[in-house]
């Protein structure tokens, strides 16, 4: 594919000079202005099978893409989600027992184990909370179409804790810290999932290709618990500060890192 004198050797700064003849393919390819890489991929395209599988690869990717992001903005029909059960066991390693589960099925309330499920038709967001909650609340917007649902249910599950309707509270959603709803969860203590959760759908089957990455939120006074259990599933972690400090001010910082300070 490269000219005679040209090596095969894709050492980019692989100068002329460790070798008797010729200059190396990297530095032919960067003597008309473009990378290695860029001309391998060139080449890789002028391949038809190559070119039709890649292209093929790319089109059902970005469908797929497009289908998730409809469902999580707007299907009503993306919301059976349900959690798989070695979660759940974590939730109850820490919760003892789940009370309520305020945004549920039947279906997923045999894997779940709630006392209590709202479900859709009862809108859990009217409803009143209590006890001990674990809430993987569903996506898409809210009956006004202005808000995200999953935010509406995150508002409700930290407003029923902090008035103390509700005792402690589990929440596990998509890990999307970059959208303002859920700037509030991050002040407790969170798991940041290490892998991606394989959700199982109405109809049984696990998801095999998890596009999001998510977050467990627990909101409750044994958070050394949560620590220990939530370990297991990822990186557990508080926030140490709430906005960049003012140059010169001293960060306010927990007491086991000002102890660690020289
Ligand atoms: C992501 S699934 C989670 C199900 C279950 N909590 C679990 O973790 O396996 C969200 C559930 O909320 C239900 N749902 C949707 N809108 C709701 C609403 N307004 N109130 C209560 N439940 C709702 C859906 O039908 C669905 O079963």
């Amino acid at each position: 594919m490269f000219p005679p004198k040209v090596r095969a050797d894709d050492r980019v700064g692989a100068s002329s000079s460790d070798s008797p003849v010729g200059s190396s393919s990297a530095e032919w390819c960067l003597s008309y202005g473009f990378h290695l890489r860029t001309v391998q991929r060139w080449l890789e395209l002028l391949d038809a099978e190559t070119y039709i599988d890649k292209k093929n690869a790319i089109l059902k990717r970005c469908w797929e893409l497009a289908e998730l992001w409809q469902a999580a903005n707007y299907s009503s029909a993306s919301v059976e989600w349900y959690t798989p059960a070695r979660y759940l066991e974590g939730v109850r390693l820490v919760l003892d027992k789940i009370d309520l589960d305020p945004a549920s099925s039947t279906e997923a309330n045999a894997v779940v184990r709630a006392s209590k499920i709202f479900t859709k038709d009862d809108d859990g967001l009217k409803q009143a909370w209590f006890g001990r909650v674990f809430m993987n609340p569903p996506y898409g917007r809210t009956e006004d179409g202005k808000g995200s649902l999953a935010g509406a249910f995150c508002r409700k599950a930290i407003a029923e804790y902090e008035c103390g309707n509700v005792k402690a509270c589990i929440i596990l959603v998509n890990s999307l810290h970059s959208q303002s709803w859920q700037a509030p969860l991050y002040d407790y203590a969170f798991c940041l999932v290490d892998h991606r959760i394989h959700f199982i759908s109405a109809d049984g089957q696990e998801n095999a290709s998890p596009t999001y990455q998510n977050v467990f939120v627990y909101l409750g006074h044994d958070v050394l618990k949560f620590a220990k259990v939530f370990a297991r599933f990822g990186y557990v972690a508080k926030k140490i500060a709430d906005a960049a400090p003012l140059a010169g001010e001293m960060l306010d910082l927990p007491d086991f890192l000002r102890r660690a300070a020289p």
